[in-house]
């Protein structure tokens, strides 16, 4: 696991914005996990400013994200779908046909999830995986528990993830108490992790996922088994790790 620490925010952003279209000139038919959250916005107005000035393409690009709110429409506007068109996809040269996000309202639960795991099988799989983290070390929506689920399944919010996902609802009342998630599966089996975190909210997972024991309590732990992950971390999300190295 490789672990930058930034200043901040701005520093973090632009760094994993640098990595990703890095990335993007080199496998110009990347297929992409995404991740919603606050945390990634920076790295996606950097990307879009990028597109721009004509340093990255994303026209032969695949994407996949990671999860959605259960009962939310694609045109809600805290749904995922919603943010990923509003940030990103609509502002870049991405095919609508080349994204995928799995659905919030559907009749066939396993039918769905069935059909998103072999819709990034058909992919290929996931060259580059970005993630943020919840506070409680949330990875997606797979959330703490005895155990963890392989597939991408449907899951119950903890109250924790409810209050800290508020902020983006008019009262905590309206978020979501179920999403669908990819499962750890998926997630391990990407080639490359790009995990973003900021502030000191974070700092306690941060610890956990680098320092910890492999712990489905901390599902972002399970990271310490895949063979290239790198986290850009601000040095407020650093501050209870045991060792860094700065850029
Ligand atoms: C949500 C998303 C995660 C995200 C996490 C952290 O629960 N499902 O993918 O990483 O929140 O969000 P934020 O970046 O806003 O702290």
């Amino acid at each position: 696991m490789q672990t930058i620490v930034t200043a901040h925010y701005e520093e973090m952003s632009q760094l994993a914005a640098d990595q990703v279209a890095a990335f993007l000139i080199k496998k110009t038919n990347a297929v992409l996990g995404l991740a919603t959250g606050g945390t990634p916005l920076g790295m996606y107005d950097r990307l879009i400013q990028m597109y721009h000035q004509g340093k990255v393409d994303f026209s032969h690009v695949t994407t996949f994200n990671l999860d959605e709110y259960i009962g939310l429409s694609k045109d809600h506007p805290q749904s995922y779908a919603y943010y990923m068109w509003h940030h990103l996809f609509s502002h870049v040269n991405v095919h609508q046909e080349n994204v995928h996000i799995p659905p919030g309202v559907f009749e066939k639960q396993e039918q769905v999830q069935r059909d998103y795991e072999q819709a990034i099988e058909r992919a290929g799989g996931i060259d580059l995986q970005i993630l943020g983290i919840g506070e409680n070390g949330h990875i997606g929506f797979n959330e703490p528990g005895m155990d963890l689920e392989v597939a991408t399944h449907v899951v119950p919010l903890t109250e924790k993830t409810i209050q800290a996902n508020a902020r983006f609802f008019t009262s905590i009342d309206e978020v979501p108490r179920r999403a669908v998630t990819l499962g750890m599966g998926k997630i391990m089996q990407a080639k490359h992790i790009l995990l973003l975190a900021s502030g000191k909210e974070k700092a306690r997972a941060i610890a956990q996922t680098v320092n910890g024991h492999i712990d489905p309590r901390i599902p972002s732990s399970f990271l310490q088994l895949h063979p290239h992950v790198t986290m850009i971390i601000d040095k407020e999300a650093a501050q209870e790790l045991q060792e860094v190295s700065s850029v």
